[in-house]
C-alpha cells in the first residue's frame, strides 16, 4: 500500500499553533507530491474505480424511495378541485423544492403543457420531460390546435443495465372517462411512470402524493 501519510519523523506534539501550521503545510506538500507521482496517480485511479463500483452497487441495488406528484395544474386548482393555492406559481415552486429534497432517488411530476414554460424553470437542471400523448382527447370548440398531450417531468430513478428493456420517454394512451375526478390518470400512464424511474416493486417504495382516485397506488401495488 502506498504511504499517504508523512513518515513518523514529524513531531507528534501539535500543541504549538506555529508548529501545527508548519506541520500541516509539510503534510499537505508531502501528500500533494505523492499524489502527483506515478504511484499516486495509479492509487487515485484505483480509489476512483472502487468508489465508482460502490456507487454503482448502492445505486443499483439498495432500496429506493420514489414519489409521483399529480397536483392540480397551474391555474386549475380552485376551478377543478377547490384548492386556490395551486393557482399561485410560488406554491408549485415550494412544492417542487420539497419533492426534490424528500425524494432524492427520483420523482415524477405531472403538469399541463401550457404551464410547462413556468414550471420547468422551478425544477432542478437534471430533469427530463416525458410526454403522455392522447390519441383520444376532448376537443373544445375554438381551441385549435387541441391540447392533446401532458408533460411528465421526471428525474433520478434506477440505473438500468443493457439487458433491461429500453423505456420510451413517451406514452400513448387515451384519456380516462367517467372516473369521477377530472385529471384521473389511466392505469397505463401510471405503469409507464413507474417504468420511467425503473422502480422495482420488490424493493422500492413509490409514494403517490395526490392520490385522487388512487389509481397509481393500485397499479403499483397490484402487480407486486
Ligand atoms: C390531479 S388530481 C390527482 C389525480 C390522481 N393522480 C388520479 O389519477 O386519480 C389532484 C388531487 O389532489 C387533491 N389536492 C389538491 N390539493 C390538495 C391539498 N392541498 N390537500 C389535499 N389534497 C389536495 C385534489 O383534491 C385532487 O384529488
Amino acid at each position: 500500500m502506498l504511504p499517504l501519510r508523512p513518515p513518523e519523523k514529524f513531531p507528534k506534539n501539535l500543541q504549538n499553533p506555529k508548529i501545527g501550521t508548519r506541520l500541516k503545510r509539510s503534510r499537505l506538500h508531502y501528500t500533494k507530491s505523492v499524489l502527483r507521482s506515478a504511484h499516486g496517480k495509479l492509487f487515485l485511479s484505483r480509489r476512483l474505480d472502487l468508489l465508482r463500483d460502490r456507487h454503482h452497487h448502492q445505486h443499483s441495488w439498495r432500496k429506493m424511495n420514489f414519489a409521483y406528484a399529480d397536483p392540480p395544474y397551474l391555474g386549475q386548482g380552485k376551478k377543478l378541485y377547490g384548492y386556490a393555492m395551486w393557482d399561485d406559481l410560488n406554491t408549485h415552486g415550494e412544492f417542487i423544492k420539497r419533492l426534490h429534497a424528500h425524494f432524492p432517488d427520483g420523482w415524477a411530476l405531472s403538469a399541463s403543457s401550457p404551464s410547462l414554460p413556468k414550471i420547468l424553470p422551478l425544477c432542478p437542471p437534471d430533469v427530463r420531460i416525458g410526454a403522455w400523448v392522447k390519441p383520444f382527447a376532448v376537443f373544445k370548440p375554438n381551441v385549435n390546435p387541441a391540447y392533446a398531450w401532458e408533460p411528465v417531468i421526471f428525474r433520478g430513478g434506477r440505473k438500468r443495465d443493457r439487458k433491461q428493456p429500453t423505456v420510451r420517454d413517451w406514452c400513448s394512451q387515451v384519456i380516462t372517462l367517467k372516473k369521477g375526478l377530472t385529471g384521473a390518470k389511466p392505469e397505463q400512464v401510471c405503469e409507464w411512470i413507474i417504468q420511467l424511474l425503473g422502480a422495482r416493486r420488490d424493493e422500492d417504495t413509490f409514494k403517490d402524493i395526490f392520490p385522487g382516485t388512487g389509481v397509481f397506488g393500485r397499479v403499483w401495488g397490484n402487480s407486486k
